[in-house]
Parts: C-alpha cells; structure tokens; sequence
C-alpha cells in the first residue's frame, strides 16, 4: 500500500462554507435507529413511483434504433427541444393560457436536473460574496445552504399561514435602502405552493404584492423574485393560486421553477426554469460549465410521460394518496397533541409537511431533551432550527416540520402517537 501523503489538501474558500451535517445526522440517526418511525425524511413515498410507467417510456423510447439512439446520445445544454415544447405546453395548462398570450416561448425554458440544479445555477450566475437575498422564515434549506455556499448574507422575512409578509419585506427592503446597500439585493425566494417546511401556500394577494415590491425597489437594477413552484401540482384542495410568475407583467422579474421529482420521479430528477430572456444565455453558460446537458434519457422519459398522458394519470393518484396521508397526520395531530397547550399546527392544503409549533419553553433541536425523547420513543422529525437561513442563534427553537412522505397512514398515526407522548414527557 502506497503511504498516505502527509500534506493536507487545501480545500477552496467555498467549500470550508458547505456543510450538510444536518442531513447526514438525521440520516445517521435512521441508520443507528431502525426501527424508529420518520417523520423527517422529506422523500415522496415509494409506493406511488411509477415503475410501469418508466417501463412503458423507457420501452417507447428505445422502441427504434434512432428514437434509441437519439436518447441515449448527449442532448443540449438548455435542453431538448421537444421537451421543452410539452413543458411549455404543461406550463400553459397551470397557468390557465396559451403561450402567445403570456408572451413566451420554448427559448426561455431550461431543462435541468431537478429544480434543484436551476436554484443553485440562480446563485452562482446572480450572487457575489456579500450580496443580499430575502427569504422566507422559514425557509428550504437546502436553498439556503445553496446561498451560504455562494457567501450570501440572507435577510429573512417572517412568514404566516400565507406565506411571505409583503410588509416586512418592503420594511426589509427600506432599511437595505437606507444603509446604502441596495445594489447588494440581487434576490427574493419564494416556495409559493405548499411550502417546505412550512405547508403553506402565498396568498394570490401577496403573490402580486411580492412581484409590486421588487419593482419598486429595482431603481438601479432588478431584483429578481426566484419563484419555487417545487409543489405546484401537488394539491389537494383549497383555493387554486396563481402563479407568482403570471403577476409579473414584463416577464423579466420572475425566474420560475417546477419539478418532476415530487409528481413522479426523483430518481428521474428531471426539472425546468421560466427564465427572463436576459438571463437564458447567462445561466446556459453556467450550466455548460458544469454538465452541459442535463441527463437526456430522462428527458425523454419525462417528454414520453407528458405527450403520451401517463404523466398526468400518475399525477392523480398521487395526489389522492398523499391526501388520504395528509389526512392522516391532520387527525393524529387533532387526537394526540390538541390537548397538549401551546402546541398549533398549519394545514396544508398540498406539498408532504405539517409545520409545528411547541411552547417557546421546548426546543426541538438535535441536541434537545425532545429529540432524544422522540428518538428513544421511536420517532423522528426534523427539528425547525434547520429550516431558516442567517445565524443559528437568531432562529426560532421550538419547531418541527414533520413529513407524511414516506410513512403509510397507520406509520403516520403511530409517529404522531410517539412524538406527542415524547413533548407530554417534557412536563416532567
Ligand atoms: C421547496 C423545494 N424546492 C426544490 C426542491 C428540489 O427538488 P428537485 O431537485 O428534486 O426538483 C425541493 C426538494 O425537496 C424542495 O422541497
């Protein structure tokens, strides 16, 4: 065996700020706890993924030798164009109009690998070490691990049952203003459907709000609303939102994102952008860099799903089955923790999670009583700390998103049952 060099790797500057301990906690915690019930992992439940409808697609696409072929070639770095053309298609169906009328075209989509991959392309072309982005608190944080990689400061903006507060954000806004850093404002994300973690869906009022307030304090460049449709399709009932997208009547302030992953597959990973033109070429570039295409097999899975409507027959039993399983969480959090006082919880009204709230006086963090408590009772949430941008010490501590992803309705009932005894036990 060749001796280890004593000499230590130098990592960048940017990796010394990407970390994912807490994911790999929670992962570690499910590895050393098997049998416990999760609450915590945010994955679409294996019971609904399509295996017979990839089958099918798979076995369409490579029906003939130049179908085949040109699948299993690279694509292009935006994306096939016939994809593309069924997302523009898709995109006009939500949006409730043809594309003329809402003045654009298939050049002003990307397809990327998961929406994942456009929120983090969105950080490196906008942001420079020191540049601002307004969220929500809170937030996803995977996206807010995203802007802490690429040395942005966060402004976090407090939230209610719907959504983003216009008034704090404009608030927000006026003391950048008056501290003299606006040009340092490049950014406002939104997850404007069933958010995660919070459940929550943008009132329409606030959606158009939103889009006022950017404009208004765009004076020397624009400040983008980065729209997270993550959860659009995954509905179940309430009021059907616009788009934050459609108030934005230039086209030119609103990046739009959507994914496959959470409506069909994750293992597909496939996701599109709505992109002002102005910013086609730029994030092209960026993504050229890093895989110049993403996997073009899977786009044209997705494209044979979409065209042939196997998409959207899947699409309805999915939602029926995660309305059956938020139900279920509903229920148990109405049998098991309405009499516990000070615990409120948000209805979703579509997206995997219930966001909860525990009197101020019980954390719910890792290193907390309740998550020990939990863990050891066989259950396990993610605590809410993790879910908010800027510094750990500014975050609310008596949070939980719990998730009805991946648990069947009775797995729900029982973590529920665990979790309330573990916060009933920290009376004591
Ligand atoms: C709000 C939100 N946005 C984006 C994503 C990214 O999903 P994907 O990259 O699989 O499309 C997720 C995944 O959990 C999410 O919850």
């Amino acid at each position: 065996m060749p001796e280890i060099p004593s000499k230590p790797i130098l990592l960048s500057e940017r990796s010394h700020q990407t970390r994912d301990l807490a994911i790999s906690f929670l992962m570690q915690q499910g590895v050393e706890n098997p049998d416990c019930l999760s609450l915590a992992a945010g994955l679409v439940d294996p019971l609904t993924l399509p295996v017979q409808d990839a089958l099918q697609s798979a076995s369409e696409v490579l029906s003939t030798e130049e179908s085949g072929r040109k699948a299993l070639q690279y694509g292009t770095t935006q994306g096939s164009l016939e994809l593309r053309q069924l997302l523009l298609k898709h995109f006009e169906s939500l949006e409730g109009k043809s594309a003329s009328e809402l003045g654009i075209d298939e050049t002003q989509l990307v397809a990327t690998t998961g929406s994942q991959q456009l929120l983090s392309l969105v950080c490196e072309t906008l942001i420079d070490p020191g540049d601002i982005c307004l969220v929500a608190g809170p937030t996803y944080f995977v996206f807010a691990g995203n802007l802490t990689g690429v040395g942005a400061r966060t402004v976090t903006i407090p939230a209610d049952e719907n959504g983003m507060q216009p008034a704090a954000l404009d608030a927000a806004l006026e003391q950048i203003a008056e501290r003299q850093e606006l040009h340092r404002v490049k950014l406002i994300y939104v997850v404007s459907y069933y958010d995660n973690p919070s459940g929550v869906c943008v009132s329409t009022e606030r959606r158009q709000q939103i889009v006022e307030i950017a404009n208004k304090w765009s004076r020397e460049h624009r400040i983008l609303v980065l729209e997270d449709a993550a959860y659009r399709e995954l509905q179940y009932d309430g009021e059907v939102h616009p788009s934050v997208w459609s108030f934005d009547e230039t086209r030119e302030s609103v990046i739009y994102t959507q994914t496959f992953s959470k409506t069909f597959s994750p293992g597909i990973r496939v996701g599109f952008g709505v992109l002002p033109k102005e910013l086609v070429g730029p994030i092209c570039d960026r993504k050229g860099n890093e895989d110049f295409g993403s996997a073009n097999f899977n786009q044209h899975l997705v494209a044979n799903a979409l065209s042939t409507g196997r998409y959207h027959e899947h699409l309805q039993k999915v939602r029926q089955g995660y309305q059956l399983k938020r139900d279920a969480m509903l229920a148990a959090a109405e049998e098991y923790f309405s009499d516990i006082e000070g615990v409120s919880w948000v209805h979703p009204h579509g997206g995997l999670y219930v966001w909860m709230s525990l009197p101020k006086e019980i954390s719910t963090g890792f290193q907390s009583d309740l998550f020990q408590a939990a863990v050891k009772n066989g259950v396990m949430y993610v605590p809410g700390e993790l879910c908010y941008a800027g510094a750990i010490a500014d975050r609310p501590k008596h949070q939980m998103r719990l998730s009805y992803g991946v648990l069947t309705e009775e797995g729900i009932r029982e973590g529920m049952k665990r979790l309330a005894s573990a916060v009933k036990s920290m009376d004591n």
